[in-house]
């Protein structure tokens, strides 16, 4: 028997006054009280109990961060033991050995049959401007592509990649000159209308043309470094290119000199159902920059990278807390339980798919159901025949869900997504699915 979501009122008097005093002293982030009023009291798997004892299910995962679940066992226990020995001792300057034992885990299991070296740092967008730095350091070259709909960080360089919603930009503009974005294949939404589901080569055939078309007709290719690219668009709405895109990439950036700078901030460790969603389309990257999921909910990131782009001076980079002990210890564990949940994702995320698929064809409102493992989302639009975006309505399902003890996340303009802890069980998908398809109805009324 499982544990079902159960909420009584939401928000109660507790969460209604933390979210209060939220507003008067926090800094204005994304949170949305109307739609998401949540105030957690504790976790564990994927129950979040909030302050006035509502049981939800996690299917955001803390936005992708929680793939082990809420206080997994093993990396509570880490952390403990971690904290009663030392909690940081500035890896910049000294030297531990658990920071050693995470990099060669994480050299091992990143593709590619070349020496690695690992950067460590604290957030996702810390490992993308660690990454851009490498590239620049490494290659000697200044410029970078991007797609749009990428989402990399809010840092003030990496705004440059970002391109995802204009609201990140707005009166943040200068921000690093030198980014080219291109369109990334959605095989749904494209600016050629191609069906990608049904011609997927066309559409890889027509982003590849386009950058030597037009963007190698005003930027020297042999002055652009890498190209940047999360390998399923995450915030952009759980977007899958065609299986051969990034084989045809490489093959374009070889023949210019050009790295692979691969995103796996979002859709990394295990959340498609390999370790690195990179490997579902068979190309090594020169850099993985990795964060979220990885500290097990401490926070962690980097960049895995070729050796050869290594910063060999020192002083070039180095940050305070990256690879701060505790975390490192977190991650050690992470590592390995996701490494034993990886063929359970893939099951569990297959089944996801199959009952996602099934409302997409019985709703004219789900224009399209998409993911790898447990990386799914639909999208929600008027009609499926016009793909009119549809936000309020997407809103409205998230809002209806939430109400019902189902955590859902938005994502793109119009999409939700579906990502709960790995270690979700087929049958409370299936408890997840019903409150779905309920909130779904409701919304509709
Ligand atoms: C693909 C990707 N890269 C980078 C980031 C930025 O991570 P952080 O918020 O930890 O800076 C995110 C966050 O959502 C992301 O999804």
């Amino acid at each position: 028997m499982v544990v079902k979501p159960n909420v009584k009122e939401l928000p109660g008097p507790k969460a209604k006054e933390v979210i209060k005093r939220n507003f008067e002293l926090l800094a204005t982030t994304t949170q949305d009280p109307e739609t998401l009023p949540i105030v957690i009291d504790h976790g564990e798997g994927i129950l979040v109990h909030d302050v006035d004892g509502n049981t939800f299910y996690d299917f955001g995962s803390g936005v992708g961060v929680l793939n082990v679940g809420h206080t997994h066992p093993k990396v509570v226990e880490a952390i403990k033991k971690q904290a009663e020995k030392f909690t940081h001792f500035a890896l910049n300057d000294f030297f531990y050995e658990n920071a050693i034992i995470l990099a060669q885990k994480l050299s091992e299991i990143s593709p590619g049959d070349f020496p690695k070296k690992v950067v460590y740092q604290n957030s996702g967008a810390e490992a993308n401007e660690a990454m851009m730095k490498l590239v620049k350091y490494g290659t000697g070259r200044k410029r970078f592509i991007a797609f749009y709909h990428a989402f990399h960080g809010r840092s003030q360089a990496v705004l440059s990649l970002t391109a995802s919603k204009w609201v990140q930009q707005d009166r943040f503009f200068p921000t690093m000159p030198g980014v080219e974005h291109i369109p990334y294949p959605n095989p749904y939404r494209n600016p050629w209308h191609i069906d990608g589901y049904a011609d997927p080569d066309e559409l890889v055939n027509r982003v590849i043309e386009f950058i030597e078309e037009y963007v190698f007709r005003h930027v020297p290719p042999h002055e652009v470094g890498a190209i940047v690219f999360e390998p399923i668009q995450g915030e952009g709405g759980y977007v899958v290119p065609p299986k051969n895109f990034f084989r045809e990439l490489k093959k374009l950036a070889d023949n210019y000199g050009i790295l692979l700078a691969d995103d796996e901030v979002q859709m990394g460790v295990g959340r498609t159902g390999k370790f690195w969603a990179i490997e579902h389309f068979g190309i090594a990257p020169d850099t993985i920059q990795f964060g979220k999921a990885i500290g097990g909910g401490i926070p962690l990131a980097g960049v895995v990278h070729r050796a050869d782009i290594a910063f060999d001076k020192p002083g070039r980079h180095a940050s305070t807390f990256g690879g701060n002990p505790v975390a490192i210890a977190a991650g050690i564990e992470v590592v390995e339980i996701v490494k034993e949940l990886l063929s359970h994702v893939q099951e569990v995320g297959e089944y996801l798919h199959k009952r996602l698929k099934e409302f997409e064809e019985k709703y004219e409102v789900i224009g399209d159901a998409r993911g790898i493992g447990l990386a799914q989302a639909i999208e929600i639009v008027k009609s499926k025949d016009t793909k009119e975006k549809n936000p309020k309505l997407r809103n409205a399902i998230v809002k209806e869900a939430v109400k019902r003890g189902l955590i859902l996340l938005g994502c793109g303009d119009n999409s939700i997504r579906f990502i709960p802890p790995l270690i979700v069980q087929k049958e409370e998908i299936d408890v997840a699915s019903e409150i779905f398809e309920n909130a779904l109805k409701a919304a509709l009324e």
